[in-house]
C-alpha cells in the first residue's frame, strides 16, 4: 500500500516516510498529559511530544507568561541590544550550572554546532590546532551537518557521508537491570578512549547518563566521572549534549550533576521553554569564554541567528524555571513512579534489558530480525497503542516512556497496561 495521495498535499513530515506509513490525525488542542484529536479519542502522550513538552501541554503559567510578553517585546536583534527576560535567564541558568556564559541559538541541533565551534576555535584562539573531536557510538546530537557529523554515521545521514568531518568513535558502554557485564564493558570503552587522548583532541561530546536517540541507552554515573578524569587529563574541553537530558528529565535538574561531572560547554534545548518554543542556549565557563575576548576581531565568535534570545522563548523558560524551582518533587521523585510499573515487566518473556534513569523508561522488546530503529515490531506496538488511547513512538525494537511531568498515576498505569497488553498480544 503506498500512502502518498491520502497525505496533505503541502506538508513535508520530519523523519517520515509517507509512502509506507499512513497519513497522521490532526491534533486540535492539548491539556497536560493529552492531546485532544479532531474526531479521534485523546491520547495520553507518553513521550512528551519528542521530548520537548516538560510540564505539560498549554501549561497555563508558561502560556501567560508568552502572552504578557509578546504584548510587551516579541523581538529585538540580539547583538545590538539585551532585554530583561535574557538578563534574567542568564543569571538564573549561570547559578544552576555554574557556567557563566549563555549563547542563544534556535534548536537542539544549533546548541550542539555553537558547542562544537566554542571548542574548535578556543583552541585555534589559544595559537593550537587541535582538531580531533571524540564522540561515541549510538551517539544523536542534531541533523545539521556538524551535529551530523558527531552523530552515529547510518542510514540517516549516509547520503552525506563523504561530506562530514571525521570524527573519533568511541564504544557506548550502555547498561541495563540485571547487567553482569558492565564493568568489563567500561574498561574497555575508558581504555580506548584514554588511547584516543593520547593524539591531541579538541573536544569530547557525550549525551549524559541517556543517549536518547540512539534507544535510550544508559550508561552508570561512574563511568562517566572516570571519563571525565580522562579527559581533563588529556586538557581535552568536555561538552554535555543535554538538550534531551536537561531540566529533570534524569532525576535532577541537569544529568551532569546527577552523574557527578563538570562540562566546559553544555548545550540546551527541548524543556528549555517548557517545550512551548523552539530555543537553544550554549553554556560555556568563564575559561572558554575569556578566550574570544581581545581587540582581535579574529577573537570573535562569527556566529549568530536572526531570533537570537527571543524574548517570547526568554519568557517561556523563565516560567519554565519557575515551575521546577517551586516543585523540584516533580523530577526528583518520578523515578519512584516508573519503578514498580518496570518491575511488574521484568520477568516477561519478551521484555530484556529493563533500564531507568529518571523519568525516563525503556526497555528492549525480544523479537527476532534486524535489532535498532528499523525494526517494525515498534510500528506495530505504537499503532496499538494509539489505538488503546496512548501514544508512544518506539525507537525500532527500543519501548520508552518519557512523559510529561504533569502526568497522573491513573494515566501513567494506562500507558504501561497498553504497553503491556500490546507485547502479550503482539510480540
Ligand atoms: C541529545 C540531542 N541532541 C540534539 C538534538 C537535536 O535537537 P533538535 O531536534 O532540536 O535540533 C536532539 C534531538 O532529539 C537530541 O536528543
Amino acid at each position: 500500500m503506498n500512502y502518498y495521495k491520502d497525505w496533505n498535499k503541502h506538508l513535508w513530515p520530519p523523519f517520515t516516510q509517507i509512502a509506507t506509513t499512513s497519513p497522521p490525525e490532526r491534533v486540535i488542542a492539548g491539556h497536560g498529559a493529552l492531546l485532544i484529536r479532531d474526531k479521534a479519542p485523546t491520547l495520553i502522550d507518553g513521550i512528551s511530544s519528542w521530548w520537548v513538552t516538560l510540564h505539560g501541554h498549554a501549561e497555563p503559567t508558561v502560556a501567560s507568561a508568552i502572552e504578557k510578553q509578546a504584548k510587551q517585546l516579541e523581538q529585538v536583534i540580539f547583538a545590538d541590544f539585551i532585554h530583561p527576560q535574557a538578563e534574567l535567564l542568564g543569571e538564573r541558568l549561570s547559578s544552576l550550572t555554574g557556567l557563566q556564559r549563555l549563547f542563544f541559538s534556535d534548536n537542539g541541533s544549533t546548541a550542539v554546532e555553537v558547542a562544537l565551534k566554542m571548542a574548535c576555535q578556543w583552541w585555534h584562539n589559544h595559537g593550537e590546532q587541535r582538531t580531533q573531536i571524540i564522540a561515541f557510538e549510538g551517539a544523536y546530537h542534531g541533523d545539521t551537518f556538524g551535529a551530523m557529523a558527531l552523530g552515529e554515521r547510518n542510514l540517516f545521514n549516509a547520503p552525506f557521508e563523504k561530506m562530514l568531518f571525521p570524527v573519533t568513535r568511541i564504544p557506548w558502554p550502555a547498561t541495563w537491570w540485571g547487567d553482569t557485564e558492565i564493568e568489563k564493558k567500561e574498561e574497555f570503552v575508558l581504555s580506548q578512549l584514554d588511547n584516543s587522548l593520547k593524539k591531541p583532541t579538541a573536544a569530547v561530546i557525550l549525551e549524559p547518563l541517556v543517549q536518547g536517540a540512539g534507544g535510550m541507552s544508559m550508561v552508570r554515573p561512574v563511568f562517566l566521572q572516570k571519563l571525565e578524569k580522562l579527559v581533563s587529563e588529556s586538557g581535552a574541553l568536555l561538552i554535555t549534549d543535554e538538550v534531551l537530558t536537561g531540566f529533570g528529565r534524569c532525576g535532577t535538574l541537569f544529568a551532569y550533576q546527577r552523574a557527578g561531572i563538570k562540562p566546559d560547554l553544555i548545550s540546551l534545548s527541548k524543556g528549555l521553554t517548557g517545550g512551548f518554543l523552539p530555543m537553544g542556549i550554549t553554556m560555556a565557563s568563564e575559561k572558554i569564554f575569556k578566550a574570544f575576548v581581545g581587540e582581535e576581531p579574529s577573537l570573535t565568535l562569527w556566529h549568530g541567528h536572526s531570533f537570537t534570545a527571543n524574548p517570547l522563548g526568554c519568557a517561556a523558560a523563565n516560567a519554565s524555571l519557575d515551575l521546577l524551582e517551586a516543585h523540584p518533587e516533580r523530577y526528583e521523585s518520578f523515578e519512584s513512579r516508573h519503578l514498580p510499573h518496570l518491575e511488574s515487566l521484568a520477568n516477561h518473556p519478551k521484555v530484556s534489558k529493563i533500564r531507568l534513569t529518571g523519568t525516563i523508561a525503556a526497555f528492549d522488546l525480544n523479537v527476532p530480525g534486524q535489532q535498532g530503529y528499523l525494526n517494525h515490531a515498534g510500528k506495530a506496538l505504537k499503532a496499538y497503542a494509539i489505538e488503546h488511547g496512548v501514544f508512544i513512538r518506539p525507537l525500532g525494537n527500543v519501548v520508552y516512556l518519557l512523559p510529561p511531568l504533569c502526568i497522573t498515576d491513573e494515566q501513567l498505569e494506562k500507558c504501561y497496561e497498553v504497553i503491556k497488553s500490546g507485547v502479550d498480544i503482539l510480540i
